[in-house]
């Protein structure tokens, strides 16, 4: 039996017999010595196999290859002199062999572990094989640890860990759901959980007051850097609170996750406004690492010749003009570059892209022409403008303006270089609106459970709402170096109420009752209020771990195409199970 961890056999070990396993990590042969670095989930330990130690573990050792398993027993001792190796905890010691035992053999490797330039598809058919170093074992043993931190601080705070169902009915989060058919009522179908929120809803009516659940959750939709579509949450619910309850128990279980991890993070994390946030950065999720913020100049901008500015600078409702100071920028950007940005921003609906730069003779650029003295003095001084400086102008309709502005300004720190590392910046999102208007029509922007803001929770202050993009909802997000971390919000827990919300978002009282009637009626036999929010569990790791993939965190991840390389799901299924399914198959598109 194993008596030691690699990296458990030290100094202090000296001319003690230890027994390690694991697999071999590399063998040198030098001069009829074998050196064996072996390696198990913590690390490395050196092996020393001499035949004048033990000839059958020297001929073991000689037919030994890379990432065979082995057992190894034999006495530890100080490396000589100049034969030390700093880069490893055991880099001390070795263990001169006299027991070698080969537990496995190893086909030669498909990849070299621990080699990042290897081609994605490779690495992850052989998940298993990528995830054998001890970098990726530390990621997951992170993992593990901030699952069991959650778990704690939210058993403390009086949450009850409550299982909700897999095989469910559709949540409405946003995306498209995972289906299932059902053998027993073909032609139905159960779908997948996008979150567990209809349940931990009705956890509330039940009484239970305050539930948490790590819980998985499914979305089939586009993924990207930091999209799964299998994730898992950090979800709570809480009833007979407010917003700045939740908040509190949000910031206590973040701040107690990231203590564990050895980060003391602020107890309080600053808030704007999803309008502030807008104006500012142009994203609901700025990054605060860095303070490049936007301007509404469009007053300046209606003083000027150039009519098509004017004439958007008039309306205020509508449109927005937005000035990015980048400070020292006209020393940092070569003027090709600076055009160049301009094709960065029509990629994303721009029609252009001004700018100014603040020489020591004022300012240029070709924009310069359109203004009078005056203007250019209160746009400097608007602006906060320092010789060295270029300053952009995005114009347009409002989102647009917003959208393509915060993307610049993201762009910009990044080429610049000026986002600090190892910083956690937190900052809640509150005051999100309820809905948004997409082709004309209403869309929740959070989910349609949310609260809105209406004087006396009245369902009658819900009539006659001339513009519904205003109303505000007790919905509020938690962004961490410019992520969306997670969401949350006070719940509609009057039944009026959510049956009014669903008409406005174009809902049918027949199909509200036939998708969300089980809710509709809970709420009418005493819901209470109450409100919660869910934390991307892999997000949070993939910050922790400063990796720029979410799949570097999850154990067996799917790829952009939302597959399983490994074990090549999904795949076709049976004709018999097809059958049984009560199904028949009629691909439109085959991939
Ligand atoms: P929301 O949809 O904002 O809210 O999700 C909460 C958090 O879950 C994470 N997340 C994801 N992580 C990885 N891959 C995905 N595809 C993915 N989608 C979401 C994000 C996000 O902030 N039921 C509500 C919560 C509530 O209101 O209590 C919900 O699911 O970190």
């Amino acid at each position: 039996m194993r008596t030691h961890y690699c990296v458990d056999v030290t100094e202090k070990n000296i001319g003690d017999i230890v027994r390690v396993s694991g697999w071999v990590n590399s063998r040198r042969d030098h001069g009829g010595i074998i050196f064996i670095d072996l390696r198990d989930k913590g690390g490395l330990v050196q092996l020393v196999c001499d035949p004048n130690d033990s000839q059958s573990a020297w001929e073991i050792a000689s037919n030994i290859r890379d990432e065979f398993v082995i057992s190894a027993k034999g006495k530890v001792r100080l490396r000589g002199e100049g034969l030390e190796n700093p880069n490893l905890i055991t880099g001390k010691i070795e263990i001169i062999i006299e027991d070698l035992l080969v537990e496995n053999k190893s086909k030669p490797m498909p990849f070299d572990l621990g080699d990042l330039k290897v081609n994605e598809e490779i690495r992850l058919k052989h998940r298993f094989l990528e995830l054998r170093t001890p970098k990726s074992y530390e990621i997951f043993a992170l993992r593990s640890k901030v699952s069991l931190t959650a778990r704690n601080s939210l058993d403390k705070m009086g949450f009850l860990d409550v299982e909700t169902p897999l095989l469910t009915k559709s949540t409405p989060e946003g995306a498209r759901d995972y289906l299932v058919p059902s053998r027993i009522h073909h032609g139905h179908f159960f779908a997948l959980p996008q979150s567990p929120q209809i349940f931990k809803q009705l956890l509330m009516v039940s009484g239970f007051d305050r539930y948490y659940q790590l819980a998985k959750c499914f979305r089939d939709e586009d993924l990207r850097a930091d999209r799964q579509p299998e994730f898992t949450q950090i979800d709570v619910e809480m009833s007979f609170c407010d917003q700045e309850e939740i908040i509190r128990v949000a910031q206590k279980l973040l701040v107690d996750v990231f203590k564990s991890c050895g980060h003391e993070i602020p107890k309080y994390f600053p808030r704007l406004t999803y309008l502030e946030a807008m104006e500012k950065y142009g994203s609901d999720k700025p990054d605060l690492r860095y303070d490049l913020q936007m301007k509404e100049v469009s007053d300046i901008f209606l003083k000027c010749s150039n009519e098509i500015f004017s004439t958007l600078a008039k309306d205020k409702e509508k449109n927005r003009i937005k000035a990015l100071r980048i400070p020292n920028g006209d020393k940092i950007f070569s003027k090709r570059q600076m055009k160049g940005f301009e094709d960065y921003v029509k990629k994303f609906g721009a029609s252009g892209l001004g700018y100014f730069q603040f020489k020591e003779d004022g300012l240029k650029g070709p924009l310069i022409k359109f203004f009078e003295k005056e203007d250019l003095d209160e746009l400097i001084k608007q602006t906060n403008l320092r010789v060295g400086d270029v300053v952009f102008f995005g114009a347009g309709s409002k989102k647009l303006v917003w959208d393509y502005m915060g993307r610049l300004r993201i762009h910009l720190a990044q080429l610049m270089d000026i986002i600090p590392k190892n910083v956690f910046s937190f900052l809640w999102i509150v005051d999100f609106p309820m809905f948004e208007l997409i082709d004309g029509k209403a869309k929740a922007l959070h989910h349609p459970f949310t609260m809105p803001q209406i004087p006396d929770n009245d369902v009658k202050n819900l009539d006659n709402i001339e513009n519904l993009e205003d109303l505000k909802s007790f919905a509020y997000d938690v962004v961490l170096n410019g992520v969306e971390l997670g969401g949350g919000s006070i719940r509609i827990h009057k039944e009026d109420i959510q049956a009014k919300v669903f008409s406005l978002l174009g809902i049918s009282e027949d199909e509200a009752q036939e998708k969300f009637g089980f809710l509709l009626d809970a709420l009418l036999f005493g819901a209470p209020p109450h409100g919660g929010f869910a934390l991307g569990l892999d997000r949070l790791l993939m910050l922790l771990t400063n990796s720029s993939s979410i799949k570097d965190v999850i154990a067996f991840p799917k790829t952009q195409k939302a597959q399983c390389l490994m074990t090549e799901a999904p795949d076709v299924v049976s004709t018999k199970q097809l059958n049984e399914l009560g199904l028949k198959l009629k691909v439109l598109n085959p991939s």
